[in-house]
């Protein structure tokens, strides 16, 4: 694993950023490039400044899929797909064979099996796992990623689910706070990709920053779930703004 840390001056540079790497990766010999996105709040601009790249050969290879899915329907306006799709994928010309989109609305167990299969059969595998080209993840104030929670009992520890154990593709969990479903990709698959990018900005994730960093080496892994990304083949990427590396 190769790890990166990129600290922006603000939102709007950290947003330039990742949309180059992504149109760079775009641009590359790749036929194919398969991408899960994050949901939350903060990849929004990010979503909405793809949406203004008009160049239909290029996306024309982007297949989309999602890290994590609130169990709500698209058009819910907690669901990560109705957000992505308002702010990007709705505005340029893509087949719907390239969006893959979590199904909130099923019953959560069929579902996380279901997109697991789907998942499988659209990418390439390496040790016996998918391996997505590049996954955009955010980090919540108390340490989890995609919605892998941390232990209600202990803050840090991944709660002991039999799936985080096996190696399944996706998972069913639920928001520790409002008890809301989720469907979200396993830590397996997640640290089997070829790149992870973790988009963390504002003031209010600078602790949680720091607590994933003032413990380097196999420390991290101790803690919270975010800090257990570690592509055992990928680069692992931080970007941060100024704010949320604030205390680093
Ligand atoms: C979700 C996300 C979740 C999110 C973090 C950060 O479905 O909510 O997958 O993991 O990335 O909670 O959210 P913000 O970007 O809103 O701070």
């Amino acid at each position: 694993m190769s790890e990166e840390i990129a600290v922006f001056e603000n939102k709007s540079s950290l947003v330039d950023a990742v949309t180059i790497d992504l149109m760079n990766d775009l641009k590359g010999e790749i036929e194919k490039y398969n991408l899960a996105l994050s949901g939350g709040n903060t990849p929004r601009t990010i979503y909405e400044q793809w949406a203004t790249i008009r160049d239909d050969t290029l996306w024309s290879k982007a297949h989309f899929f999602w890290g994590d899915e609130r169990c709500v329907p698209p058009d819910d306006n907690d669901s990560n797909y109705k957000m992505a799709y308002e702010a990007f994928l709705s505005k340029i010309n893509m087949k719907e064979n390239q969006i893959h989109r979590i199904r909130g609305e099923a019953d959560p167990e069929m579902e996380a099996k279901r997109y697991g299969d789907e998942i499988r059969n659209h990418l390439p595998a390496i040790n016996g796992l998918p391996r997505f080209d590049w996954i955009l993840l955010g980090v919540g104030t108390d340490g989890h990623t995609a919605s892998l929670f941390p232990n209600a009992e202990n803050k840090k520890k991944l709660p002991e689910v039999p799936s985080l154990r096996e190696v399944d593709v996706c998972v069913v969990a639920q928001h520790p706070q409002t008890g809301q479903k989720r469907i979200s990709l396993t830590l397996p698959v997640i640290n089997n990709a070829k790149k992870v990018t973790f988009l963390v900005t504002g003031d209010e994730k600078a602790q949680i920053v720091h607590e994933i960093f003032s413990h380097s080496g196999e420390n991290k892994s101790s803690d919270y779930p975010a800090a257990q990304v570690k592509p055992k083949s990928g680069i692992l990427q931080w970007y941060l703004d100024e704010a949320a590396a604030s205390l680093l």
